[in-house]
C-alpha cells in the first residue's frame, strides 16, 4: 500500500462515505440499554449516534442532531428518558426519534407539519448475539451477510457464558491517538508485533500470550472474508488441553464458573473451556481480543479514539471479576498493553509521512499461506495474511 493512504485527508473523507457510512458498523450491545427508555451515546465514525431502547423494547439508532438548527439533542453519555429535549430552543423528541413538540408554536402555524419532522434515523439497525450494528445505506447486504464467517466467532464468544450471553456492562475507557484508524485496524490483527512491542508485560506478568505469537506457535491467522480476520489460538490451547488455560488460569481458580459451565453445556463444556474466547477483528471497527472489546472510532485522518471495555459473561461472576482485573492491568489508564500499542500507532503515523520509501510492505507469509479444510486462507500467526485480507476488502469498497 502507498503511505499516503494513512495521511491523505481526501482519502479519509472518501473512506467515511464508502466504508463508515455505507457498510455495517458496530455501535454497541443490547445489554448497554437493558431497560425500556435506556439510552447510550455512541458513534458511527465521527457521527454521534444515540442508541435507545424505546418503551416497546425496540432498539433505535438516532442521529444526535436537532432537526431545527442542528444542535446536539443529548449531552449525557447515558441515562433513561422518554424524551430528548434540545437545549438550544427546546424542541423535544421521543426516544424513537419522533418530534413531540416545539415551544411557541404559533410561529410555525402553516409553516411546518410536525408529523414530518424526526431526528435523523440510521436507516438499518440489526443485531447479532446482542451486538448492535447500524448501516447508513438504506439497502445492501444484510448484517448476517456482512458478518459471514465471523458469526461463528461471536457464537463462540457467547458460549463462554454459562447462559450464552455476553454483557457489555463494565463501562468504557477512551484512548485518543494521533494516528489513522487503519493503523489500529491492522495492529489488532497483526501477530508479528507482540513479542517485540509487548516484551515488557510478557516478562513481568509471566504470561503465556507471547509464545502464541511466535514462528514456532501452532496458532494460525485466518482470512474470514469481507475484511474480517482472526488469530486462531485454539491449536495452542488444545495442545495444552487445560480448561481455562486460554485465560492463563486453572479450573480450580474459578470453581463456580466451571460448575456453571458443566451444568449448562454438559460434556461440551470441557472443549469450550479449553478453546476459549475468540480473537477476531470485524471490519471495519470491532475488535474482540478474548476478554476485551475495542471499538475504533475515526475522527480525522490522523485522529482516532479507541473505546475499550471488558467482556462480562452472564452468570459468570467469579470469571467476570478476574476479567475486569486483567483488563485494568492491560488496557486501563496505567495498563501495560494498550499503552505500548498506542505508542506504535503514533510512531507509525509519523513514519509513513516520509517521502521515501513510499510504500509499506505487507508480503509476510505469501510463501506459506494456504487454504484450510473449510476453504479459508490461513498462515502462521505472525504472517500478514490478515492485513492482506483487510486491504482486499477495503479495495472492493473504495473502488466502486
Ligand atoms: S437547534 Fe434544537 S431547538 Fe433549535
Ligand atoms: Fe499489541
Amino acid at each position: 500500500m502507498h503511505g499516503s493512504i494513512y495521511t491523505d485527508p481526501a482519502i479519509f473523507a472518501d473512506e467515511m462515505e464508502r466504508i463508515f457510512y455505507s457498510t455495517w458498523v458496530f455501535v454497541g450491545h443490547e445489554s448497554e440499554v437493558p431497560e425500556p427508555n435506556d439510552y447510550v451515546v455512541k458513534s458511527i465514525g465521527p457521527q454521534s449516534v444515540i442508541m435507545t431502547r424505546a418503551k416497546d423494547g425496540s432498539i433505535h439508532l438516532l442521529q444526535n442532531r436537532c432537526a431545527h438548527r442542528g444542535n446536539l439533542v443529548c449531552e449525557a453519555p447515558k441515562g433513561n428518558t422518554l424524551a430528548f429535549r434540545c437545549q438550544y430552543h427546546g424542541w423535544t423528541y421521543a426516544n424513537n426519534g419522533d418530534l413531540l413538540g416545539f415551544p411557541y408554536k404559533q410561529g410555525y402555524d402553516g409553516v411546518l407539519d410536525k408529523s414530518n419532522i424526526t431526528l435523523g434515523r440510521v436507516p438499518r439497525v440489526e443485531s447479532y448475539q446482542g451486538f448492535v450494528f447500524g448501516s447508513f445505506a438504506p439497502d445492501g447486504p444484510s448484517l448476517r451477510e456482512h458478518l459471514g464467517a465471523a458469526t461463528e466467532c461471536l457464537d463462540r464468544l457467547a458460549r463462554i457464558s454459562p447462559a450464552g450471553e455476553v454483557q457489555l456492562t463494565a463501562g468504557w475507557l477512551k484512548h485518543r491517538v494521533k494516528a489513522n484508524w487503519k493503523m489500529l485496524l491492522e495492529n489488532e490483527t497483526d501477530g508479528y508485533h507482540p513479542q517485540f512491542v509487548h516484551s515488557s508485560i510478557f516478562s513481568v506478568a509471566t504470561s503465556g500470550i507471547g509464545a502464541l505469537y511466535s514462528e514456532n506457535s501452532t496458532a494460525l491467522c485466518r482470512d474470514l472474508g469481507n475484511g474480517h480476520t482472526e488469530n486462531d489460538l485454539r491449536p495452542e490451547f488444545r495442545r495444552i488441553a487445560e480448561p481455562m488455560g486460554w485465560f492463563g488460569t486453572t479450573a480450580e481458580k474459578v470453581p463456580n464458573y466451571v460448575q456453571a459451565m458443566r451444568d449448562s453445556y454438559g460434556k461440551a463444556a470441557e472443549e469450550i473451556m479449553i478453546d476459549g474466547s475468540p480473537h477476531v477483528m470485524i471490519f471495519p471497527s470491532l475488535f474482540i481480543a478474548e476478554i476485551q472489546l475495542f471499538q475504533i472510532q475515526p475522527l480525522a485522518v490522523d485522529q482516532t479514539v479507541q473505546h475499550v471495555t471488558c467482556m462480562q459473561f452472564k452468570d459468570a461472576a467469579d470469571l467476570n471479576r478476574r476479567v475486569l482485573q486483567q483488563t485494568i492491568g492491560s488496557v486501563g489508564p496505567a495498563g501495560f498493553l494498550l499503552a505500548d500499542d498506542s505508542e506504535m500507532y503514533e510512531r507509525n503515523q509519523r513514519g509513513v509521512a516520509a517521502r521515501n520509501p513510499e510504500w509499506v510492505l505487507i508480503a509476510r507469509g505469501l510463501n506459506r499461506e494456504h487454504t484450510d479444510a473449510e476453504g479459508f486462507t490461513v498462515s502462521n500467526n505472525t504472517d500478514e495474511t490478515t492485513l492482506r485480507a483487510i486491504w482486499r476488502h477495503y479495495m472492493t469498497l473504495m473502488d466502486h
